[in-house]
């Protein structure tokens, strides 16, 4: 058995041994020269062997060849007794290459190994789209943390990473033209901790909470990213999970009510109900054109998120303002309302040459610009996607059943989220519509990196191979052996994963189907596997 994750294509084992441990001498190709690079740090960290990078291809034993016949993020690499050869057609293939030499050389573990088995593995991903959602509005991690993500999703051959930078409870990204964002709207007087349904005072925390990225800090992460072949996708949530912003600019609402930023997920008790962006306010568009301007200057990569889940619209029907749109656009409904919004934002975005990505909801407005891009999240089927797809449609599959990250191990067990196949969302594999599938972490109960990264590890390793590896060749015990030795490299980079005595089963005795169920018992899980880490201690 190869121990490799995600498993890649084809790996065939041949005759004989490769020897690293005399001489580990690097050849790259000009377009691949910072591959190299990553390898030769990596061969650095960890070994007595000095490794080096030469220009002289006839030096090296291991070479980078550029060629174009390999498919898009993909490599091969053949290894002989004398060398090895990784050949790539783009900086994104060899990077993956090198991302399979650190594991076949277990540069991450804590013995590396220095003589591996005569191979030829060839390689690509299944899905061009392999993501995670970060929710930093709930709870703000910093640069430092992303960071830390971004390698490790990087080291899995994930290439995406959706950055939910506003929600109700928070905004976390400098916009300069309206800088109350930032003073106002990235800040909160407390936190709610308890559970869903505890809404008194002593499920707060009342230490004031507040984050945020500048715009500088932004560029230094999204170029981060960039060298691991990671894009990042932001997400400024519209028309509701707007809170932030309306403490900020509460004229942007429909009532023009002042509120704090809330601190309740989902909704305070005795407050105003589910406010929501006004969307028959001209300065609502324009504020929200704006915010983008600034914020596609930051992102290079061709997606924008602009979110359009759970908006109540309660609001809007009894406002003025949306109701004389409605009837002034023709429009049937609130719901087109939210798709006249969304529509106005599709063609902004288009202006400046990227493409809208919005969670599945705002397919209820019937009109919606058809190469939009849907993120389907919904734990309940959701026809209009599947609508959307046979009429040509694109969809990312997030699906709550196994992809939300947040979840308690009890509930969404690790072997649930690997055997997931995303084809059987009724989602005829024949219309090709599936782009890829993402992985979301929320945070409301999510309070610091530790416990951020105990809900996503092992669980990138399983979302890894659903996204990379070819569907006939997953299988979940097999991944599981392969698991036990991969954590090795967890142990090693010191990453506060789910012990796989309980990713299987979750703490069973914990669960209850209670409003409490979701935020409790992913912190119980989470609390006693340290207790009882420590004691072991
Ligand atoms: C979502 O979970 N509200 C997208
Ligand atoms: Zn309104």
């Amino acid at each position: 058995m190869i121990n490799l994750i995600p498993l890649p294509v084809k790996y065939e084992e041949k005759e004989g041994k490769f020897t690293a441990s005399n001489k580990v001498i690097i050849y790259a190709d000009t377009t691949l020269k910072t591959s190299a690079s990553a390898l030769l740090e990596l061969f650095s960290k960890v070994t007595e062997i000095n490794p080096k990078i030469t220009d002289n291809r006839a030096d090296a034993n291991i070479i980078f060849k550029l060629v174009d016949n390999i498919k898009k993020e993909g490599y091969t690499i053949e290894i002989n007794s004398e060398n090895i050869t990784v050949c790539a057609s783009e900086f994104a293939g060899a990077f993956y290459a090198v991302q399979t030499l650190r594991q076949l050389f277990k540069l991450d573990y804590q013995k590396p190994c220095m003589t591996i088995n005569c191979a030829l593995i060839e390689d690509y991903p299944r899905y061009s789209w392999r993501g995670l959602m970060l929710d930093e509005s709930r709870h703000f991690f910093g640069m430092e943390t992303v960071k830390k993500l971004i390698d490790l999703l990087a080291m899995h051959k994930l290439n995406i990473l959706h950055w939910h930078l506003s929600d109700n409870e928070g905004w976390r990204v400098e916009i300069k033209k309206y800088p109350k964002l930032t003073e106002i709207g990235s800040k909160r007087r407390g936190t709610h901790f308890l559970a869903w349904g505890r809404r008194d005072d002593a499920a707060v925390d009342w230490t004031p909470y507040s984050g945020y990225y500048t715009q500088d800090e932004i560029k230094e992460i999204v170029k981060y990213a960039q060298d691991q072949n990671v894009m990042i996708v932001p997400e400024i949530d519209m028309p509701a999970h707007f809170g932030a912003v309306l403490a900020a600019y509460p004229d942007l609402g429909c009532r023009g009510l002042q509120i704090e930023t809330p601190i309740m997920h989902g909704g305070e008790k005795n407050g105003p109900g589910d406010l929501i962006a006004c969307a028959g306010n001209s300065d609502t568009i324009s504020f929200l054109y704006d915010v983008l301007d600034e914020l596609v200057q930051l992102f290079p990569g061709g997606y924008f998120h602009i979110g359009g889940d759970e908006a109540p619209k309660a609001e809007w029907k009894a406002c003025p303002k949306c109701q004389n749109t409605i009837k002034s656009e023709g429009l049937k409904n609130e719901e087109e309302l939210q798709g006249y919004l969304s529509n106005k934002m599709y063609h902004w975005l288009k202006s400046k040459g990227k493409k809208l990505i919005g969670w599945n909801e705002i397919l209820k407005a019937t009109s919606l610009e058809r190469d939009a891009l849907i993120q389907y999240w919904h734990p309940i089927r959701d026809r209009r996607v599947e609508k959307w797809v046979r009429e040509n449609g694109k969809v990312i599959i997030s699906k709550h059943q196994a992809f939300y990250f947040d979840m308690p191990y009890a509930m969404r067990n690790l072997k649930k989220t690997y055997n997931f196949e995303p084809s059987k969302c009724k989602l005829d594999e024949n219309y090709n519509a599936i782009i890829g599938v993402e992985a979301a972490c929320w945070t409301e109960w999510i309070k610091d990196e530790d416990r951020l990264f105990f809900q996503l590890f092992p669980r990138i390793e399983a979302l890894s191979e659903t996204a990379w590896s070819p569907k006939g060749s997953r299988n979940y015990a097999n991944f599981r052996l392969r698991l036990e030795e991969f954590v090795e490299v967890l142990e090693k980079l010191n990453i506060p994963y789910a012990p796989l005595n309980i990713t299987d089963t979750g703490l069973i005795e914990t669960l209850k189907t209670s409003k409490t169920f979701i935020s409790q018992n992913a912190h119980v899980e989470y609390e006693k596997v340290k207790r009882n880490k420590q004691e072991k201690r």
